[in-house]
Order: structure tokens, then sequence, then C-alpha cells
């Protein structure tokens, strides 16, 4: 695996694989890697000649600069892993390689309306910094797909709608949720969760399987699937964000001939925010 932290080496080395006419996927992470980006770099083989996957912790879609400044950095770590899983690249640049002309006066991208909404609503700006900074990334790699987990359904709907909407020339793929045995997704927030806590923060997938349980059996009263789904979660002692029923193209509150559903949730432990989402086509 060759490392880049130069958009200009990178670029070189791209370049040349572009010459021999080979496909190339980018995988962009935050690094803290775990099997289920590891998932993303198995999945971006799968279709491509040449795998970059991208480490970088955008400061800018963080809303407070300490969460930024204690996002886990394992570098070397990560680096054995993806060497492992037969990653081509690794692109590592630093924020003086990404914003060269100081994030306070960086040109931004949004995507309105579609992060407004759940994650959005409660990590103003959060979208605005992803937008930009995969925008860069798209610009820097020029890849022919890019791979996104479902994991994070928002940030996937909202990156399709960037690529759509700016035309980039290209192919999202999305790939699915990997989880622990239990069904706990995979994050790299997961070990921000105390040993207490960690037997019952299951309740976030279970109370999603349950309202898709109820869906599938003709309850079409999302409102208060939601609120039931909430009150379990409460009950074992987590503050909820947000359990909603949602179009899974645009992300609009789940209507009852929509063709496919998706159920999201966040809830609060101590000391993380965790996500999760099931979806149901009918
Ligand atoms: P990060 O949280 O590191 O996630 C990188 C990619 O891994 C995302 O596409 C995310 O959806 C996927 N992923 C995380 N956990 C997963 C799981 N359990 N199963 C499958 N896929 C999973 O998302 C980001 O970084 C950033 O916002 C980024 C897109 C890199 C922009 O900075």
């Amino acid at each position: 695996m060759q490392i880049y932290n130069g958009i200009n080496g990178l670029r070189t080395s791209l370049n040349n694989d572009r010459s021999y006419k080979r496909r190339i996927s980018l995988v962009p992470t935050m690094g803290n890697l775990h099997d289920g980006h590891l998932a993303l770099i198995e999945r971006a083989k799968e279709t491509s000649d040449v795998v970059v996957c991208s480490i970088f912790v955008s400061a800018l879609q963080f809303n407070l600069n300490k969460d930024w400044e204690q996002y886990p950095r394992t570098f070397d770590k990560d680096c054995e892993k993806l060497r492992a899983a037969g990653c081509d690249y690794l692109f590592h640049p630093n924020e003086i390689e990404m914003y060269a002309n100081g994030l306070d006066t960086q040109t931004k991208v949004l995507c309105p309306y579609l992060t407004d909404v759940l994650c959005g609503a409660s990590r103003p700006g959060h979208f605005e910094g992803v937008t930009t900074v995969v925008s860069k990334l798209f610009n820097i790699v020029q890849p022919d797909e890019a791979v996104f987990g479902v994991k994070d359904y928002q940030q996937l709907i909202v990156i399709k709608r960037l690529v759509d909407d700016l035309c980039f020339p290209v192919n999202i793929i999305s790939a699915p949720i990997h989880r622990e045995s239990d069904g706990l997704a995979m994050s790299s927030r997961n070990w921000h969760i105390t040993d207490d806590e960690r037997p019952k923060v299951i309740i976030l997938k279970q109370s999603l399987d349950w309202i898709v349980e109820r869906i599938q059996s003709g309850n079409l009263d999302f409102f208060e699937l939601e609120n039931e789904a909430k009150a379990r979660i409460k009950k074992q002692g987590f503050d909820v964000d947000y359990i909603t029923c949602c179009n899974s193209e645009n992300l609009d509150s789940a209507a009852n001939d929509d063709k496919k559903i998706t159920v999201l949730g966040a809830m609060y432990t101590k000391k993380a925010r965790l996500i999760d989402n099931v979806s149901i086509t009918f």
C-alpha cells in the first residue's frame, strides 16, 4: 500500500493508473478503522482495480472543537488493517494540505433540506462539513466510484444528492451495516460506551426492529410507533434524539403509500451518540 500525504503525489499515481484504464474506487473515512470500514474496502475491490482509502478527520464537520481534537487517531493500526485488506493507496493529508487557504474562508458545499432533519437538526453545520470535504476528496481523487456505509443513512442520501446536483461523475455504492454479534452497529464511537451500558445499548436496534415488525404486520400509525419505541429506549436509561420513520429516498416523514421506508434512530449514552437504521421495502 502506498501512502500519500500530498494531493500532487496521489494524483500523479492515479493519472498513471488511469492511463492503463484502471477503475478507481474511493473509500472516505476518518480512520480508527473497524471491520465495518474494512467491509467497504472489500466492496470497493469487487468492482474496481485500484482502491483509495482516505483518512482525514475534518474539523469542518465537528460542532465542537473538543470533539474534533478528541477523535481517536490510530494511524499505525489503521495502516496495518488497510494493508491486510488489500487497499492500494492511503490518502492521509493534514489540515494544511486540505485547507490550504484556511478553514474560516473555505468554500462550502450546501445540500439544503435533506441536511436540516434527523442528525442535521441536532448537529448544525455537520453535513455542510461532510459535503464540503467529500466534494474535495472527489475532486482530488476523481474516482469512478465511491463506497459509503448504510450505517450513516442520512449521510449516504445526502452524498447521492450532492453527486446528482453537482454532476460529479462518481458512482455511489452503498455497503450494508456491519454489526457486532448482538446486533450493535459497529462505530468508532462505540468505545465511549461503558461496560454497564454495553448490554443495554442494543435497545436502539431492537426498537427499530420492533417498529419494522409492526409496520410489516399492518400498523401504519408511524407517530404512535415512534413514541412507543422512544419510551422503550428511555426505559433502559438512554436519552433519545429521534426515532423517525422516513421515506427512504428523500427522508420525508413516511407515508402510507411509500414503497420503501427507513426507520432511523439516534440516542445518547453517557458519552456517545449512537445512530442506527433499518429499511423495509414493500
Ligand atoms: P467514518 O465515520 O469514518 O465512516 C467512514 C465510512 O464508513 C462511512 O461511509 C460510514 O457510513 C462507514 N461505516 C461506519 N461504520 C460502519 C458500519 N458499522 N458498517 C458499514 N459501514 C460503516 O462517515 C465518515 O467517516 C465521514 O463523515 C466522511 C464520509 C469520511 C467525511 O469526513
